[in-house]
């Protein structure tokens, strides 16, 4: 089989790494991949939200699986188009990802089914914003709603930095539209966790955790970052806290986009919080972390490809994860 793993990351050189040792993959390409994949992959010089360009290359090269990367284009609806045409794909549909393409709409849905996630408000004004924080005093965090390539959230220890985060937001429009809605938080103290697992729209496969290096500069000291690199196991994930995860949190939203008629397939990526109250969800992500994803296929023992085409084919129950 002909596999097109779509993105230029680290995260993609790990899918492409781990995808070609699978015995029913023959070819393997990288739209537009990076010098990483280059070595062990044909690199395709088409950008990864040039949906139409990649179904195009995607037919005319007879590719049996396509292997989603990054959020944009799976928020545009690159599963969609890639189904609609017949072809194999692995990610979540628009509706679905729209749980990582709206944090507003996301937590909607975690308070809505009762999944323990921190206190929030949500504004569309900048005005109205501003008047939440006559009563808060702080400390919260301020949120850009839409995609910010993991830099549209502000933690804010007071009244005022509340109010800058706001302006930065909503008025200065620094992350463009991702700004127009605007979510605020309550702050979580806690070890920071994410765990992913595989979702074929009923069955949740959980991997192994991993933990991110947040914050820039030595000693932990500068701002955070999307991740300055990643180790897997966290030690201070317990196999108990794995099964409440899994219990309380993963089945539960697999449950809820289901009835919601967004069935969700693919990768489900939870950022969690462990505060001493449990595990709380700071945000859903609708596909592999980045850095995260190469601790973990590193440590991956069983083939990827079959657990990709089970989650497409709704059989992950007859699935095991090996490590
Ligand atoms: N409610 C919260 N309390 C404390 N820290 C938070 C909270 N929400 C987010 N954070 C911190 O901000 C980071 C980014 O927030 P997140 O919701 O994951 O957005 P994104 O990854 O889209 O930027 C988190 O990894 C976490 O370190
Ligand atoms: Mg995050």
């Amino acid at each position: 089989m002909r596999v097109l793993v779509i993105g230029g990351g680290g995260r993609e050189h790990a899918l492409v790494w781990k995808i070609r040792q699978s015995p029913k993959v023959t070819d393997i390409y990288c739209a537009p991949g990076n010098a990483g994949t280059a070595e062990i992959a044909k690199n395709v010089p088409i950008p990864a939200d040039q949906i139409d360009q990649l179904l195009e290359f995607a037919e005319k090269n007879d590719i049996g699986l396509t292997v989603v990367g990054p959020e944009q284009p799976l928020v545009m609806g690159i599963v969609d188009r890639f189904e609609e045409k017949g072809l194999r794909v692995f990610g979540p549909t628009a509706r679905a990802a729209e749980l990582e393409g709206s944090k507003a709409f996301s937590k909607d849905i975690m308070k809505k089914y009762g999944l323990p996630t921190a206190e929030y408000k949500t504004f569309a004004s900048h005005e109205l914003a501003q008047r939440y924080f006559d009563k808060e005093t702080g400390p919260m965090v301020v949120k850009a709603s839409g995609l910010a390539a993991g830099k549209g959230v502000i933690l804010c220890r007071n009244a005022e930095e509340g109010l800058k985060a706001v302006d930065t937001i909503m008025k200065d429009k620094s992350f463009g539209e991702a700004g127009d809605q605007v979510v605020i938080e309550e702050f979580l103290e806690g070890q920071e966790v994410s765990v992913l697992a595989f979702s074929d729209g009923n069955t949740v496969l959980l991997m192994d955790s991993a933990q991110d290096h947040k914050a820039a500069w030595d000693g932990d000291q500068g701002p955070n970052t999307g991740g300055m690199g990643a180790y897997s196991p966290a030690p201070v994930f317990t196999d108990i806290m794995r099964q409440k995860v899994r219990d309380k949190i993963m089945l539960p939203l697999v449950r809820a986009m289901k009835s919601e008629g967004r069935p969700y397939k693919g990768i489900l990526y939870a950022g969690l919080m462990l505060t001493t109250m449990g595990p709380k969800i700071l945000e859903f992500n609708a596909r592999f972390g980045d850095p995260e994803t190469q601790p973990l296929l590193v440590r991956m023992a069983s083939d990827i490809v079959p657990l990709f085409e089970a989650c497409i084919d709704g059989t992950l129950d007859q699935c095991e994860l090996e490590w």
